[in-house]
């Protein structure tokens, strides 16, 4: 794997190859990678001829009373797990990536202040402002993302379409640990007893798509539902259940054929997202 730290050596690198008819997979990370993002760049690999991935802690996409500080960092070891699958590992500084005069932002309007931008405001403005740079940096054929972070999705596929970024945005499947919770670096904040708690989340899609498999259309019937499954966890407080249609998110009250369940549930402090596919029969 070779280790790029610097835009302007990866944009040099990647050029080369482009020139040589090589197609560039893009996966961008904050690290502390886990079986979800190895699974995004083993597909990166079988689609591309060259993998690059991005390991960059973001601080535009945390809150002041985020977990910037503690979130966990462990290069040495993400660089080990790519090896054999990936060519190249982008990892700037934070101050090369944003130099002190960095002022310019992404801003997704209206999609980017609800659910997880409505509990963390600037959330997707950080993130489609990355995004971005690390597109421009990379130009990437394809960019690859977990679907678990629904709305990041929604977010960063709004973006390329309003500004044209010309690529293709792959959206992969959730990958879950064996009781059902969904793989993510911060799982690893959760004590024994709260990784216990945490299935809560798993249950509570099933719970949602059994009850639309069953026919119930009514989404503020699931939802209270749900809310009451999830409160018999004592250390689950909930900060959002909600059913949404997929492509624009907006809530909807009655489930036409499909919608998105998406949830958002404190386990003790560690804030954890989860989203499934409502069908009704
Ligand atoms: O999903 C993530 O890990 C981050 O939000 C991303 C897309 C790498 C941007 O920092």
């Amino acid at each position: 794997v070779k280790i790029v730290t610097q835009t302007s050596v990866l944009q040099k690198t990647l050029r080369s190859l482009r020139r040589k008819g090589r197609t560039i997979g893009f996966v961008p990370t904050m690290g502390c990678l886990h079986e979800g993002h190895l699974s995004l760049v083993r597909r990166a690999r079988r689609e591309n001829d060259i993998v690059v991935v991005s390991i960059f802690v973001n601080p535009l996409q945390f809150g002041p009373r985020e977990d910037l500080k503690t979130y966990p960092r462990q290069l040495p070891k993400d660089i080990r797990l790519l090896r054999g699958s990936c060519d190249i590992v982008f990892a700037p500084s934070r101050t090369s990536f944003y130099p002190e005069d960095f002022s310019t932002f992404v801003e997704v309007r209206g999609l980017s202040d609800r659910l997880c931008g409505h509990s963390r405001p600037g959330h997707f403005r950080g993130v489609a402002t990355v995004v971005a740079k690390l597109f421009c940096a990379a130009s990437p054929d394809r960019a690859y993302f977990g679907q678990k972070d629904a709305q990041q999705v929604a977010v960063i596929q709004k973006m390329c379409r309003d500004l044209g970024f010309p690529l293709d945005l792959k959206v992969c499947p959730i990958v879950r640990e064996k009781d059902g919770l969904a793989m993510s670096s911060r799982n690893l904040y959760l004590t024994p007893s709260e990784r216990r708690d945490a299935v809560v989340l798993f249950q509570a899609l099933k719970s949602g798509q059994h009850l639309a498999a069953q026919g119930q259309r009514d989404a503020a019937r699931i939802v209270r539902t749900l809310e009451d499954f999830i409160r018999r966890t004592r250390t689950a407080k909930i900060d959002y259940i909600a059913i949404v249609d997929p492509l624009s998110f907006e809530p909807v009250k009655t489930i036409a054929r499909q919608a998105l369940l998406l949830l958002a549930v404190f386990i003790g402090k560690t804030r954890l997202i989860d989203n499934a596919v409502l069908k009704v029969t």
